[in-house]
């Protein structure tokens, strides 16, 4: 395995597992390529995210997105490039993939949840089968990240007694509780009811704060402006445009982006052309 230190890459300090205490991993892509059959989906992304920053990705649907960030996750094999995470180059033949995949967080649009556990051994049961901790540490680090995302007090209850935002408040938990140097996020807000959005985004806005690295997929072109370092518009497999995000929100300069801004940020416009 590939495992040459970049301490440009990892921002490290010790901490015990499940402290909460954010050891942020940089991401780098470079290359990257990716095709189903003869469908190139990803035309040779570069993408760079220093530790403790926060990239949200924006693009129209089918632009390449998702494969992304399943491809950092190693859900995809890409076909070329490389992809680097904090030390470990995620896309050598060679990489531990387990190992690989526990620093790294995903949430999904749909949070996946088991639905008959409890919200707390929800929480537990990676922690439990794949880093081996104890019931009692596994107990005690899934209950200091349902008290950071608020649900603390809802730690018995199932996950069908829960609000769509509490429940993905839950799976954010579920997965700081392994103790990520990354989280992915796509579209984590996409299919919440509107009035649990804004606690949701509340969390991610403060696990930003606590210095994790994340890249988000959304369309909460609010959230990007407030909590972005930067932003990265893709379409047709390619990035189009990157920047701070008020640059890139504000005053884009790529045709492309600014026919997709219009019809993100005018909501008249979204009904219409629907
Ligand atoms: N497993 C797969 N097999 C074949 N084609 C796929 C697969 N996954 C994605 N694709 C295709 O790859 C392209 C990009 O899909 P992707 O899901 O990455 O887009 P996206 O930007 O996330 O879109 P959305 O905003 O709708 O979520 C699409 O054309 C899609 O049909
Ligand atoms: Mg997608």
């Amino acid at each position: 395995m590939s495992e040459t230190y970049n301490s440009s890459m990892t921002a490290g300090t010790t901490s015990p597992p499940g402290s909460g205490h954010v050891q942020a991993a940089g991401v780098s892509i470079k290359d990257l390529r990716k095709s189903y059959g003869s469908n190139e989906v990803l035309k040779g992304i570069s993408l760079n995210v220093e530790p403790g920053q926060v990239v949200c990705l924006i693009g129209p649907s089918g632009s390449g997105k998702s494969t992304l960030l399943r491809c950092v996750n190693l859900l995809e094999k890409p076909n070329e490039g490389t992809i680097h995470v904090g030390a470990f180059e995620a896309t050598d033949p060679d990489v531990d993939l387990d190992r690989m995949r526990r620093s790294v967080g995903m949430v999904f649009q749909h949070f996946n949840l088991f639905p008959h556990l409890t919200v707390l051994d929800n929480c537990t049961i990676a922690q439990l089968k794949v880093l081996k901790r104890s019931a009692e540490e596994a107990r005690q680090v899934a209950h200091r990240n349902l008290e950071r995302v608020g649900l603390g007090h809802l730690a018995e209850r199932y996950p069908d007694q829960l609000s769509g935002g509490q429940q993905q408040r839950v799976a954010i938990a579920r997965s700081l509780s392994m103790d990520p140097q990354l989280m992915l996020f796509d579209e984590p807000t996409s299919a919440l009811d509107p009035e649990t959005v804004g606690d949701v985004l509340a969390v991610m806005r403060s696990l930003a704060k606590d210095g994790m690295t994340m890249l988000v997929v959304t369309h909460e072109m609010g959230f990007a402006r407030e909590v972005a370092d930067r932003v990265v518009f893709m379409d047709g497999g390619v990035v189009v445009e990157e920047g701070p995000a008020e640059n890139v929100i504000s005053a884009p300069t790529q045709p492309r982006t600014k026919e997709f801004l219009r019809r993100v940020l005018d909501p008249t416009h979204i009904e219409v052309a629907e």
